[in-house]
């Protein structure tokens, strides 16, 4: 020991007595299966995180931040077994790596078994990805603050649609072929709940429930003039609505593409269609969260692809919005420890740290971060509709601002038969 005192270089030496270095460890608990939840697996948050790290070093190195360390640890074993094993993740990470805060899970489940264990150890949890309404209730999480785009904002979103159009009742087409559990069970569940809560008369069908599609879209149009449909891609749906005279201005499709991800065709669907195809998706409004189109989400965005190709040796699909949410949330963190050092105060009270995220904005690859009073992030969405009718594409004709609720339509709706669906 006195050997390693006296090897130890000067600087260092000078540097831990005179200064009081406060180092906090953040534990990561990612999933590792690329199939099961492939947008919000190791494969793009791993590397996300890491790039976020190392931005905190180069900000301590500048002098930007000052005072502090930033280490992590991560186990890829979470979110493939039982809840209660992710847990035991997050308790071994506590007591093992004595770790200060959370990153992730990135599925809710599993993030509601660790969000609540820190909630009784009072440390901070930071999610950009977990993003389904079982975690909105923060009396239950009082520590957990969510840069991602969540599910409840889309529910709003939805509600203040119909509102604007006047409607007052929606069907949710479901149970249709897509192996995502989002589109499964996730965004539904969201919709009739949060529909049915904000006076909306709701009725689901399940498609697996009928012989073909055609009885299923039957069905679904007799009980409500406004059909939501929850999968991706829509088109093929369309173009078999479109076959039972659905389409011609006695109802209206919604569908929910939160953002560009190829085996969606997000955009592709809505491209290089035939005219009947045209004709059919001119029944379709579409909703999607507004995705930040600045340069440094872009220059984020193709940092994370060259990580990903040297770390697994393939790269993502498109841009993914909770990478650089999971990014963002890193950041924020680090600046609140940063004003919490400078202060004086104590980096392990989790309810501190995180009431000096909520309630204000922070600067992120995905530019301005706005965090509500509930520690979610207020985000805002996208209505679009068919705006070229000859070539058949969509384009943003109105917007919805999360922190107003507030919705503006800046061009007129181009209803097939020239006037909206009425009655029920
Ligand atoms: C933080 O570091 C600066 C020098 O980088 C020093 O002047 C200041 O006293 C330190 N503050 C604390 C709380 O250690
Ligand atoms: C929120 O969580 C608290 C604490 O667990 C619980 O008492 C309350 O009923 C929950 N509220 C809702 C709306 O679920």
């Amino acid at each position: 020991m006195y050997a390693s005192i006296v090897f130890a270089p000067l600087g260092l030496l000078l540097c831990t007595v005179v200064h009081a270095t406060v180092n906090v460890n953040v534990g990561m608990l990612h999933l590792s299966s690329f199939e099961k939840e492939p947008l919000v697996s190791k494969y793009y948050l791993l590397p996300a995180a890491q790039i976020a790290f190392e931005t905190v070093a180069k900000r301590l190195e500048r002098g930007v931040y000052k005072n502090f360390s930033m280490t992590h640890v991560s186990t890829n074993e979470c979110c493939t077994r039982p809840v209660r094993s992710t847990g035991a993740l997050a308790s071994s990470m506590y007591h093992d790596d004595g770790v200060d805060a959370f990153l992730g899970p990135a599925v809710s489940p599993d993030m509601a078994a660790v969000a609540d264990m820190a909630a009784y150890w009072n440390l901070p949890v930071l999610a950009g990805a977990a993003t389904s309404t079982l975690l909105d209730n923060k009396t239950r999480f009082p520590t957990l603050t969510r840069t991602g785009p969540c599910v409840e904002l889309m529910v709003q979103f939805m509600t203040a649609v119909l509102r604007h159009l006047g409607l007052t009742s929606c069907a949710i087409l479901r149970g249709l072929p897509i192996d995502i559990v989002y589109y499964r069970y996730v965004l539904p569940d969201a919709v009739f709940a949060g529909l049915e809560r904000n006076g909306i008369t709701v009725v689901e069908v399940y498609a697996d429930q009928f012989d073909t599609l055609d009885k299923a879209l039957e069905k679904v149009a007799s009980v409500s003039k406004v059909i939501f449909i929850s999968t991706s891609p829509v088109r093929d749906i369309m173009v078999r609505a479109h076959h039972l005279g659905l389409t011609r201005g006695s109802h209206v499709f919604l569908n929910w593409i939160p953002f560009e991800y190829s085996p969606w065709q997000t955009s592709s669907q809505f491209e290089n269609n035939d005219a009947e195809t045209v004709e059919a998706l001119k029944a379709l409004l579409m909703m999607r969260y507004h995705v930040p189109d600045i340069p440094v989400y872009h220059a984020f965005q193709s940092e994370l692809k060259d990580r990903q190709l040297s770390l697994y040796g393939r790269e993502g699909s498109g841009e993914n919005l909770y990478a650089a949410a999971t990014h963002d949330a890193v950041l924020i963190y680090a600046d609140v420890i940063n004003e919490i050092v400078a202060e004086g105060g104590d980096v392990r009270d989790g309810r501190a740290v995180t009431k000096k995220m909520w309630d204000r904005t922070f600067q992120g690859v995905t530019g301005q971060i706005r965090i509500g009073a509930n520690g979610d992030r207020l985000e805002v969405c996208e209505l679009l509709d068919m705006t070229d009718t000859n070539k058949g594409t969509f384009d943003v004709i109105g917007t919805f601002d999360e922190a107003t609720g507030a919705i503006k339509v800046h061009e007129p709706i181009k209803w097939p038969g020239g006037k909206a669906p009425t009655g029920y």
